[in-house]
């Protein structure tokens, strides 16, 4: 079952619930100020949080074999533990019994927003069994905090995917500068993985130190990038594929120029071009993780290529 990892998350949206996401353009770029395109993806996290008789926290996320009592000091294999400590803290939650169930559909390590869309199905559950009250801003906000101690210098993009949803333009900012991107109709995409993990952190600190060895040239491509990403958003709300997907090429190319693809990520938007893609680009922190492919007419031709040289392909409408 080429897809046998990437299970819907129930569609019934009563489970506290984080997005994943995908970036349609302006990835790394949007640490330095630019401006991006992020829309959401059916696959999300959820949480639950309920009475525990024993002391303590209990984590349990069973698809991950994961069944923890939170101990202070303890080296996790899981970020989850450290992002999990931090917002009980901020929370004033870190003495109360209780049992955390995560039900993880987003795939780990993929670029898909794994960690912020857990950190805010658990933010969203505590605050509904403890009844506390959160605007979406604050969700954001803390689940803001434990991306940083998660991905480092995060630009704030997948928090905010992650609490609210939907098709977005975003500007790191304090507040972030954040426009809902209206999508005539529905934009559809072939999800690719490789097999290695996308490990954001590494690659987020790789170009800051590229950027500090030279910023003028680095400044140059982000600057370009911006600009990819604003035309980007007219040919989005115009639904202008081909433009769109000329644009994801060049964005693919400029990242590249940024040493954060890969030969997994170069072959699958390779198969993917071939295979009649409008464009094809890495998306999230590379090095590994997930490519988008824009294909409205041909997705089904685009996911079979990719699966039949071993890697996984999903389909999905972003809207
Ligand atoms: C990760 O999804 C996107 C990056 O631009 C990092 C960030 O914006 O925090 C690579």
């Amino acid at each position: 079952k080429p897809n046998a990892e990437l299970y819907l998350a129930p569609s019934e949206q009563k489970i506290p619930t984080g997005h994943g996401k995908v970036i349609l353009l302006g990835e790394h770029a949007v640490v330095y100020g630019a401006h991006a395109i992020a829309a959401p993806i059916p696959l999300a996290m959820q949480a639950m949080v309920s009475d525990s008789d024993e002391d303590g926290i209990h984590l349990i996320i069973s698809r991950w074999g994961v069944e923890e009592r939170l101990q202070k000091g303890k080296e996790y294999r899981y970020s989850i533990f450290n992002s999990l400590s931090l917002i009980l803290h901020e929370l004033g939650l870190e003495k109360e019994n209780m049992k955390i169930e995560v039900f993880p559909y987003v795939p780990r390590a993929m670029g898909l927003g794994g960690s912020a869309s857990l950190a805010v199905a658990i933010i969203r559950a505590l605050a509904e069994k403890f009844k506390i009250k959160l605007s979406l801003e604050e969700i954001s906000q803390l689940a803001y905090k434990s991306e940083q101690l998660v991905h480092g210098t995060a630009s704030g993009i997948d928090n905010t995917l992650a609490t609210y949803g939907k098709f977005l333009l975003f500007q790191k900012g304090n507040p972030p500068k954040i426009q809902e991107l209206r999508v005539p109709q529905p934009i559809r995409i072939v999800i690719g993985l490789t097999w290695s993990e996308s490990l954001t952190a590494k690659m987020v600190s790789r170009v800051r130190r590229a950027w500090e060895n030279n910023k003028r040239l680095y400044n140059h491509i982000f600057k370009e990038i911006d600009q990819l990403v604003l035309e980007a958003a007219k040919a989005i709300e115009n639904y202008d594929l081909e433009h769109l997907g000329q644009l994801m090429n060049i964005n693919q190319g400029l990242l590249n120029a940024l040493q954060v693809s890969g030969r997994e990520i170069e072959e699958l938007v390779e198969i993917a071009r071939n295979n009649g893609a409008l464009g094809a680009k890495l998306t999230g922190g590379g090095g590994g993780g997930a490519i988008i492919a824009l294909c409205p007419e041909n997705a089904e031709k685009v996911a079979k290529a990719i699966r039949n040289v071993g890697y996984r392909a999903y389909i999905t409408d972003l809207k």
